[in-house]
């Protein structure tokens, strides 16, 4: 991992901000991975197109991803309030996706309120909008420290009840959140990010870790599976391509392994770049999973168009790169970088049946949290353009004879 891709790593998490079925894939689609035929009949019409020409098929041909991928993986997009309801994302979200993740409305902020007072109005909101469209719902997320509600911590800690005062808050949200989607959500992110960035441990120093140490992953996975016996239970981690980040998050996985704590899956965000990381970084995330026999859910991925140097993640950011306009040259040449990752990331994941799941982080280039992350730019990381319409990436994981 280079050094700027470590330092921005470090601060995706520090700082920046009905059940069809199981987990599993299922159904027929026919993706043909790198060599095999083309997978529907709509996507012929596309062969050989180049964008760098200018020229991507009609969209109008474009096939289903979620047929394309159907005997692999779920296909799955992150949505904000808004998406549902917006013409161009609710389009590619009715045709295209087989799970949605709420990009924030199910986290402990907003839900949690106070001490057992929740609000799930947005939540519910959005499990009807899946539900009407035959969508399943990836539950995101129960743990972060980010979005915990500072309820949880209220209180003396030096007081000798405390501790217990506070895993009593952990469980008993967990117990009421997980009850009240049983049957509504396929899976759970129980913990988010809780690996530490660098070698100087190998958990996150958050509240939660300062106050219980390691136990408070247990508790939340005895909960989550105490309030639901079949919901799949995750751990989801970013920067998992790194392999040092992804041996502390294998140590805390083979300990709470070890103590019986029901662990299902492992999440993988892949918040990724054009040029960053490598089909065999993610690899060995994958098949290190694999060898504990659980299972992978790709769940957060995006490919940005710029690597920028750690001082772009310090504060303020500074040498961070040009923004990137959409018309150039610079933008022809990302949006081809940005096919060939994205297809060479999806030849992985299609090799691997271990990956349930594929989300990306987001539906349309529309709505990011890059355009604001790590500071306000242009960015263009999904698979469809800022109109709805599909790009080169789209295409490239979509058709084996495109050429980007
Ligand atoms: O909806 C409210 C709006 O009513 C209010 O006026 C406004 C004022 O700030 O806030 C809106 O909520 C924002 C929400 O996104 C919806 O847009 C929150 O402030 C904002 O904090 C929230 O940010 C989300 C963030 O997680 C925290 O929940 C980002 O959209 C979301 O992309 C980000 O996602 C995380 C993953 O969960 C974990 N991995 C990293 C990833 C990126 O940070």
């Amino acid at each position: 991992m280079t050094k700027a891709a470590s330092r921005r790593a470090m601060l995706l998490g520090a700082g920046a901000a009905s059940i069809l079925s199981a987990c599993g894939g299922g159904g027929g689609g026919g993706y043909s991975g790198s060599g095999g035929s083309s997978n529907s009949s709509s996507s012929s019409s596309s062969s050989s197109s180049s964008s760098a020409t200018g020229g991507l098929p009609d969209p109008s041909t474009a096939p289903a991803l979620k047929t394309t991928f159907a005997s692999k993986f779920k296909i799955g997009m992150a949505v904000d309030p808004g998406l549902t309801s917006q013409t161009i994302t609710n389009a590619i979200l009715v045709k295209h996706a087989s799970s949605i993740t709420a990009e924030s409305v199910m986290k402990a902020n907003p839900i949690g309120v106070s001490a057992g007072v929740y609000d799930y109005t947005q939540a519910d909101n959005l499990i009807a909008y899946a539900q009407t469209n035959g969508i399943a719902v990836r539950g995101h997320n129960l743990v972060w420290h980010q979005t915990s509600p500072s309820w949880f911590f209220a209180g003396d800690p030096t007081d000798s009840g405390y501790k217990a005062l506070v895993r009593s808050r952990l469980e008993t949200y967990i117990t009421d959140v997980v009850t009240h989607f049983k049957g509504k959500v396929y899976c759970w992110d129980v913990v988010n990010e809780v690996t530490s960035d660098d070698g100087s441990g190998t958990y996150r120093n958050s509240q939660w870790y300062q106050i219980f140490g390691d136990a408070y992953i247990e508790y939340a996975f005895r909960a989550a599976r105490a309030a639901d016996p079949t919901v799949q239970l995750f751990i989801n981690e970013y920067s998992t391509e790194d392999s040092a980040k992804l041996g502390r998050l294998m140590t805390i996985v083979d300990t709470m392994l070890a103590r019986g704590v029901p662990i299902d899956g492992v999440g993988h965000q892949l918040h990724i770049n054009t040029g960053y990381p490598s089909v065999a970084n993610v690899e060995a995330a994958l098949t290190a999973v694999e060898n504990r026999n659980l299972i992978n859910h790709v769940t957060e991925l995006d490919v940005s168009l710029y690597s920028d140097p750690g001082s772009c993640y310090g504060s303020p950011p500074t040498g961070c790169q040009a923004q990137i306009t959409a018309g150039t040259a610079a933008y022809t040449t990302a949006m081809h970088d940005q096919a060939v990752q994205y297809r060479n990331m999806f030849n992985l994941f299609a090799s691997h049946s271990s990956v349930k799941a594929v989300t990306m982080w987001g539906v349309a280039d529309n709505h990011t949290w890059l355009s604001s992350f790590p500071i306000a730019r242009n960015n263009y990381p999904l698979l469809f353009d800022t109109a709805g319409n599909p790009k080169s990436a789209f295409w490239a994981i979509s058709d084996p004879t495109f050429t980007p």
